[in-house]
């Protein structure tokens, strides 16, 4: 797939999604906005797509935040057509488990992009903030609201009203991020825990996802029905019964084994 500002790529079930305007901490733009959207069309008609991983191209930034060119030119109408908000909401409801690779700055709309995907891994360079209120705007394209359920309310808090930047030991810390390994180990690690994620029930992960994501939004009340519906229609799926026939047919050929006399 052949893009301007972002590099896209299928390899074995782990779709490749690279912003890719290193020269300007990849900020994300208008086109790298459409770009992703169109992305995201191909990847989820594709049923094979099992993981993504979201990183930056250059080594420097996930993404600096948005475009703050474009951003001073926006409006309340343009503010009202949530143009970041609708993307990462997009981001969080893709129909597969996506983890941010972040090495140096996650900032701004680059935090709220990484916090929309369902796993962070961190290099040590990592920089993440929400360092819109010194501009003069908040952390609107789900950072108000996506931060505090990963950090708790009052880090949330402290972080957008002072917009300081958090280190990576910090981000792990507090729940930031999910891991923070060495900056040339970041794709590797990601790539890894892609891997595991593709090996498991397509299906499970699926609805695991949509009853985590529902618990999240609507709560314990709702997440549970979801969970409960979702668990349903596993035990009547083919994954199910290939999965648990394939286990207990090796546990058969195993005692089968042990009760060989030897020789
Ligand atoms: N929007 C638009 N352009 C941005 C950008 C953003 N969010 N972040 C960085 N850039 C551009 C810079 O203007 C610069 O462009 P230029 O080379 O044409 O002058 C280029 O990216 C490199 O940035 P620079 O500041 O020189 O890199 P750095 O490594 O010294 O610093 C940052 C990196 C991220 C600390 C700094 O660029 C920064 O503070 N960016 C804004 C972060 C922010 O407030 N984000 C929230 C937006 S809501």
């Amino acid at each position: 797939m052949h893009f301007d500002n972002i590099l896209c790529a299928v390899d074995d079930g782990v779709a490749g999604v690279v912003l890719n305007r290193p020269e300007k901490r990849n900020a994300i733009d208008q086109a790298m906005i459409d770009d992703l959207h169109r992305a995201m069309d191909a990847l989820e008609a594709d049923d094979a797509v099992r993981v993504m991983i979201l990183s930056g191209a250059g080594g420097r930034a996930l993404a600096a935040g948005a475009d703050i060119a474009q951003l001073r030119e926006r409006r309340a109408r343009e503010a009202l057509q949530i143009i970041n908000a609708r993307l990462f909401q997009r981001v969080e409801d893709l129909p597969f488990p996506t983890i941010a690779a972040i090495t140096g700055y996650a900032l701004g709309g680059g935090c709220e992009l990484a916090m929309a995907c369902d796993i962070r891994i961190a290099g040590r360079s990592a920089k993440l903030g929400q360092p819109e209120v010194a501009l003069g705007i908040i952390p609107a394209a789900g950072g108000t609201q996506r931060l505090p359920r990963l950090v708790g309310i009052g880090r949330a808090k402290e972080i957008i009203y002072t917009g300081r930047i958090v280190a990576a030991d910090e981000a792990e810390r507090i729940g930031l991020v999910n891991r923070v390994v060495d900056d040339d180990a970041v794709m590797d690690a990601a790539q890894e825990m892609a891997a595991q994620i593709a090996a498991q029930g397509a299906l499970a992960v699926r609805l695991a996802k949509i009853a985590l994501n529902t618990s999240s939004r609507a709560g314990h009340q709702t997440g549970t029905l979801v969970e409960q519906l979702a668990q349903a229609v596993l035990f009547e799926s083919q994954e199910k019964d290939d999965r648990m026939g394939a286990f207990l047919e090796r546990q058969e050929a195993r005692r089968k084994t042990r009760e060989q006399p030897p020789g």
